[in-house]
């Protein structure tokens, strides 16, 4: 049991919470593990498309380290609203806060706010039936839809527009998407990137899902494959990652295919930056400037705009330009990156200096950048500099007496323990069952934590 074991707080049950407690676990210390949500697991259950199923078995792993006997998880318990940074720092030798980046990089232009425009970040969340973005409503009553950016998310969030009904029945597409995708009207999803080809931040498979589309034939200008010359020079280059090569390789292959007819079609747009979103009362529009690509200073091929524009109606807008961290408490934090004011993982203050006992790991360490296994090696880093820290005796010192469950439980009397969440866990999938779905999830906080009051709490 924990007695006399260092005591570690990790906000947030994500993958870096989970890797950071696993391995503090591993080190000695007794881990308890704070989610503002009563169900764990961050974006593996709220970003990872329904349709990508294998990826969330990942939770396995997770479930082993949350069967370990000094670990306990507090459910339902918000940093910054329920609990405070000081009332942790009082009662743990460390914290470290995985709470990633929920808030989104806005593009700045005309028309963004207009009803039709709206931020991937609240899409995704929506179909993925986070609690705090259920009642969303996405008028999908139009033809077309753009999206803007050219990462992962801005390809999920195109190919969740064009499943067949029969593509999402089988998921654990939160039931109110399924109803609304199921009826909707979108045709063509048109993915904007603002610079070319070769700067394209999709992974390869992502993008080869993309012409293997069920219902949607994938579309790419061959003109748009005629690289600049100083992409070309990259390319070729030993600085070229493989799988920017591949990516253009691929798109190659696309812009030689001919339509085959089908129904709906997912456009490749380059060299395109939105400069304003058009419409009276909803998205109508958007503005489109052209873009060629320059080399900077350091050698970074940039988009610089040619002057030349063009108009393309469209309905919905989803800009699809990155998460950003929002502050929590009076934890240090760095607008600009949106990330916490950090040195290597140990938070530190507007002058650099390291605060004993406080750590991040995660997008909220280093930025919405890496897939789930990323936060793995970056939780290895910071949790590092915790057992240095450890053993130059610079942890944090508590001065609260007794253990954290007894002011936790003050606070929020209701909170969801492990077991709670197993059982709703349960009750989840009890529900998918017979739909053949994975699970049905609940959207109602108030719900979740009722099914979990079954659960002891230890
Ligand atoms: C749409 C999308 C799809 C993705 N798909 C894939 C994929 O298919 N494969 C892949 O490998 N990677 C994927 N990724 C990347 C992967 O999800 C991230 O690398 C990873 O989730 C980041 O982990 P994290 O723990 O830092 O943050 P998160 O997963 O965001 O976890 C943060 C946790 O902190 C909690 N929290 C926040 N604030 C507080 C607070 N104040 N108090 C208490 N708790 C708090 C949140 O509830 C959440 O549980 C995807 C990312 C996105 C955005
Ligand atoms: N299946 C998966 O494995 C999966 C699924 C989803 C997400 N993820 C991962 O999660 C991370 C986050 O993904 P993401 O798609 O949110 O981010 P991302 O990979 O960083 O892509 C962001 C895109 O937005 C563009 N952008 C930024 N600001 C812009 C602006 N003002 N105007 C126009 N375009 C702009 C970027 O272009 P520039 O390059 O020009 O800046 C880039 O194309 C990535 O590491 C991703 O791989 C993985």
């Amino acid at each position: 049991m924990s007695a006399g074991k260092p005591r570690a707080a990790v906000v947030g049950a994500g993958p870096s919470g989970f890797y950071t407690a696993g391995q503090l676990l591993a080190e000695g210390f007794a881990v308890d593990l704070i989610d503002m949500l009563p169900v764990p697991f961050g974006l593996v259950r709220f970003g990872v498309a329904p349709d990508h199923p294998k990826i969330k078995n990942v939770t396995r792993v997770y479930e082993k380290t949350a069967a370990h006997e000094d670990f306990r998880y507090f459910g339902g318990v918000t940093l910054g609203e329920d609990i405070t940074r000081k009332d942790l720092l009082e009662r743990y030798e460390a914290v470290v806060y995985c709470t990633g980046t929920s808030a989104d990089n806005r593009l700045g232009i005309d028309g963004e706010d207009l009803p039709g425009s709206h931020a991937a970040t609240e899409f995704v969340a929506w179909y993925n039936g986070h609690p705090h973005y259920a009642d969303r409503q996405f008028d999908l009553s139009a033809e077309r839809a753009v999206v803007v950016g050219n990462g992962n998310v801005a390809i999920d969030v195109a190919r969740m527009l064009v499943l067949d009904a029969d593509e999402l029945a089988p998921t654990d597409t939160a039931d109110h998407a399924i109803e609304a995708l199921s009826k909707s009207n979108i045709k063509e999803v048109i993915l904007l990137g603002r610079r070319g080809p070769a700067q394209a931040a999709f992974t390869n498979p992502e993008l080869l899902e993309l012409g293997e589309l069920q219902r949607a034939d994938v579309i790419v200008d061959p003109a748009d494959l005629e690289l600049d010359a100083a992409s070309e020079a990259w390319l070729a280059s030993d600085e070229a990652d493989a799988t920017s090569r591949k990516n253009v390789e691929i798109l190659r292959e696309y812009a030689q295919r001919e339509p085959t007819g089908k129904s709906h079609r997912v456009v490749l747009k380059f060299l395109s930056s939105p400069l304003k979103i058009i419409g009276d009362e909803k998205v109508e529009a958007i503005e489109v400037g052209h873009n060629r690509i320059q080399a900077g200073e350091g050698g970074a091929l940039r988009a610089v705009a040619t002057g030349e524009s063009e108009t393309i109606e469209c309905g919905l807008v989803f800009r699809s330009i990155g998460y950003r961290g929002r502050p929590v408490d009076d934890i240090p934090f760095e607008p600009k990156r949106g990330l916490i004011r950090n040195v290597g993982g140990r938070v530190c203050d507007d002058a650099g200096q390291t605060l004993a006992g406080e750590y991040c790991v995660g997008w909220i360490k280093r930025g919405p950048s890496g897939v789930i296994g990323t936060n793995k090696k970056d939780a290895t880093d910071t949790v590092a500099r915790i057992i240095e820290d450890r053993d130059a005796g610079k942890l944090g010192v508590p001065t609260a007496e007794g253990d954290p469950i007894d002011f936790i439980s003050e606070r929020v009397p209701h909170f969801t323990s492990w077991e709670g969440w197993g059982l709703i866990d349960t009750h989840e999938q009890g529900l998918g069952e017979p739909q053949g779905r994975p699970r049905v999830k609940l959207i109602d906080v108030d719900e979740m934590t009722s099914i979990a009051a079954g659960a002891a709490r230890h």
